[in-house]
């Protein structure tokens, strides 16, 4: 093998050409295998590293290295691919998601300057202003820029929010404020490693009592609100859920809207599961009032199968991204400061290097129109309704979500007995072992605690999920192997 500078461009196209010929030989047959297989071998940590045998050489083993280890890797993995892979709040990509991801690889552009990646600046301030456009901001200066995951768009919208209702902060820290923040007790915990971030504690985050739907109780939020300012505090963030990680809730955003205008609070949406809504006309009425947000966060990886990761940080007015965020760094970025747009898009960021994940939303969208997303979605939210419908019906399971469902998640207790057991080691148990029982019978999911009754089963239905995939999972369920308590 020679070094990579001992070899003509030709050269390089050949080789290229044959690595992505071996591993297409490979990832072809995994793809085509996954109604059969969600995973080889599902080894416990200690026994996969011995399994995986991972040595890195130090002389280089080429296409023959390669192939065995990629080997490994396909079989020791979870095929996402396969309907019953039902765990979290995304599943596979599909055949524009990998086509997109092919050419992010070979452009290996960093869209940090738009000097290095005109093309992928463009096209990432383009398709976040039609997000934008979709969630209802109508101004020239709405758009957005995509983060490396939820939880990075949350943060960022965190330190946005405080810089720029507090400007004296971004050069001087906190001097003095004691900053709170408010999210539900459902919110996901992005918020708090938020706070952590920002320096001001986990503890100043607010957990706002829920209802039985998992809603934010705004008059709740007002009192807190209300009584933060009695005791000293600083109020300046709310977090509002669109699409919560265990039940799927919507808060009620125009109202949570009014309490942030009233106490001219930030209100961020944190819509990374749900926001994708936003596609379909018939769903995007769970998202009233999401307009007067100042910024949301909406991850097209999950709902929408685009590749990980992909997360947009949208808003009415980027030139406040910019403000609470660039740096004078005249080594890297050369533009002019006074220049309302931005095109060198780390200026608007914490960061510096970017990935380019805007291209495979652009794609995918290109691929699909929004009426193929829109298609997608009303699927989808057809099947979780035929889940929790069937469970309703069926005296062995304890719907815990609503019939339909806020979102994906279908949240039920395995109930053998006919009613939920009132003891929750031994749900959690039953639950647990079930779980784990089901992956070698083609199906992952995952569970979360419920504060009585022990853990509950928490099944994710995507896109590709299909209603003989909810008759075999409920069956699996209740055919397993009879557990010990
Ligand atoms: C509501 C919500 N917000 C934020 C996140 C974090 O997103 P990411 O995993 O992309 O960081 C998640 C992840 O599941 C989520 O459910």
């Amino acid at each position: 093998m020679s070094l990579p500078s001992q070899k003509s461009s030709q050269m390089k196209a050949c080789e290229v050409e044959r690595l992505l010929k071996l591993a297409q030989s490979h990832l072809l047959p995994h793809i085509s295998s996954a109604d059969d297989i969600l995973i080889s071998d599902y080894l416990p940590p200690q026994k996969l590293k011995e399994g995986l045998g991972l040595e890195l050489p130090t002389r280089g083993r080429g296409e023959k290295g390669l192939e065995e280890i990629l080997r490994k890797v396909l079989k020791y993995s979870v095929n996402t691919w396969s309907p019953g892979f039902m765990d979290k709040l995304y599943a596979s990509t599909d055949a524009v998601g990998v086509f997109s991801e092919v050419l992010l690889a070979v452009l290996n552009t960093n869209v940090h300057v738009y000097q290095v990646s005109p093309a992928l600046t463009i096209i990432e301030k383009e398709t976040a202003s039609s997000i934008a456009r979709l969630f209802g901001f109508t101004s020239i200066h709405a758009g957005g820029l995509t983060f490396p995951g939820g939880s990075a768009s949350n943060s960022t919208s965190m330190i946005i929010a405080k810089n720029t209702l507090f400007p004296e902060t971004k050069v001087s820290g906190n001097i003095g404020y004691r900053f709170v923040v408010f999210t539900s007790e459902h919110g996901h915990y992005s918020v708090e490693k938020a706070a952590i971030l920002l320096g001001l504690g986990s503890a100043a985050v607010w957990n706002i009592p829920v209802d039985k739907e998992g809603r934010m109780i705004v008059p709740e939020l007002e009192s807190a609100v209300q009584r933060a300012k009695q005791e000293g505090y600083t109020p300046f963030y709310v977090n509002a859920g669109a699409g919560t990680t265990v039940m799927g809730s919507y808060d009620p955003l125009n109202a949570i809207a009014d309490v942030c205008q009233r106490h001219n609070l930030w209100m961020h949406v944190d819509g990374s599961w749900g926001g994708s809504v936003v596609f379909s006309d018939k769903h995007r009425y769970k998202l009233e009032g999401v307009h007067r947000a100042d910024t949301i966060t909406v991850n097209p990886h999950k709902m929408l199968g685009v590749p990980m990761t992909c997360s947009f940080l949208i808003t009415g007015d980027t030139r406040r991204f910019s403000k609470a965020t660039s740096l004078k760094a005249a080594y890297l970025f050369h533009g002019d400061e006074d220049e309302e747009e931005v095109f060198d898009m780390a200026q608007m960021t914490m960061g510096c290097g970017r990935r380019a994940d805007s291209l495979k939303m652009a794609l995918g969208w290109i691929y699909y129109g929004k009426e193929g997303y829109e298609e997608r979605i009303n699927h989808a939210f057809e099947t979780a309704s035929y889940f929790t419908t069937k469970l309703s019906q069926n005296t062995n399971f304890y719907l815990l979500s609503s019939n339909p469902p806020p979102c994906l998640q279908v949240c039920f207790f395995y109930t053998p007995e006919g009613a939920l057991s009132t003891n929750a080691r031994k749900n959690a148990t039953t639950t647990r072992a079930i779980a784990a029982k089901l992956i070698a019978k083609g199906f992952m999911i995952d569970y979360s605690p419920h504060p009585i009754h022990g853990e509950f089963f928490r099944a994710v239905v995507n896109a590709s999920t299909s209603r003989d995939t909810i008759d075999r999972l409920i069956s699996a369920i209740e055919e397993h192997v009879v557990l010990e308590n």
